[in-house]
């Protein structure tokens, strides 16, 4: 399938998917709810992109959409960047202890939270689900109810037999790995630990920086990133 990516031409094999695509010509894309060993689920929506040309273009999760002849395809423009910084808010302040959502947030350049934090412990990013039932072959939890009494839950609430205590759905879980230490409650965001990230050509080269790519801006990753 011919495509363009960020202004690249590649011709990707059709069960490619564009976050598979992206990642192979080494575009960063964030995904939370994407395992390479799981299959795509499409729920968190931090891996959004803007696929189409001219006022004719939507924002579509890249972990499921499949490649297409004659796609056009931008990882980031200011939309996209917008857009996940708005859904990475959302997710710390549901649960702003998790580190995987604290690291995010700082390699994302996100500086605010608007929303009040709920403390939660899970994100209902669903891969706990998805490593239960497609690797361990248990399926012993799953999603429960709707809107603001959804859940992770075994059936019936009780210790589930299936359950092969393989401790699958822990080691997965955004929410259940280290707990991030730095949180302060009147700003739920860290970034302690990625803070030691090196500057971004923009901040050493100013406007004279080369991609390495050398598309020297075409590409809207660099430029777009920091001119917000
Ligand atoms: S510990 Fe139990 S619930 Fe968790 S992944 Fe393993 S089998 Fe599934
Ligand atoms: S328990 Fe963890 S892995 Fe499961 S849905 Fe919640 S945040 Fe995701
Ligand atoms: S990583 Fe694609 S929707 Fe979550």
């Amino acid at each position: 399938m011919n495509l363009t990516i960020d202004g690249i031409p590649f011709d990707a094999p059709e069960s490619w998917t564009i976050l598979e695509t992206a990642r192979f010509l080494g575009l960063e894309i964030p995904t939370l709810c994407y395992h390479e060993g799981l299959s795509a689920w499409g729920g968190c929506r931090l891996c959004i992109v803007e696929i189409g040309t001219g006022d004719r273009t939507k924002l579509v999760t890249s972990c499921t959409y499949p490649v297409e002849e004659g796609l056009v395809v931008h990882t980031a423009t200011k939309r996209v960047i917008s857009a996940r910084k708005m859904i990475l808010e959302l997710l710390i302040s549901q649960c702003p202890t998790s580190k995987v959502l604290q690291d995010l947030a700082a390699k994302m350049g996100l500086n605010q939270v608007r929303f009040s934090p709920k403390w939660e412990n899970c994100i209902y990013c669903g891969l706990c689900v998805r490593i239960c039932e497609e690797q361990m072959m248990a399926s012993a939890i799953g999603f429960a109810n709707r809107g603001n009494e959804l859940k992770i839950h075994t059936p019936f609430d009780k210790t589930s037999d299936e359950c092969r205590r393989c401790g699958g759905c822990m080691y997965i879980c955004p929410a259940c790995t280290t707990r991030c230490e730095g949180t302060n409650p009147e700003n739920v965001l860290c970034g302690r630990c990625e803070n030691t990230l090196q500057p971004t050509c923009l901040e050493v080269y100013e406007n004279n920086y080369h991609c390495w790519m050398g598309l020297k801006g075409e590409c809207g990753t660099c430029v777009t990133e920091n001119n917000k």
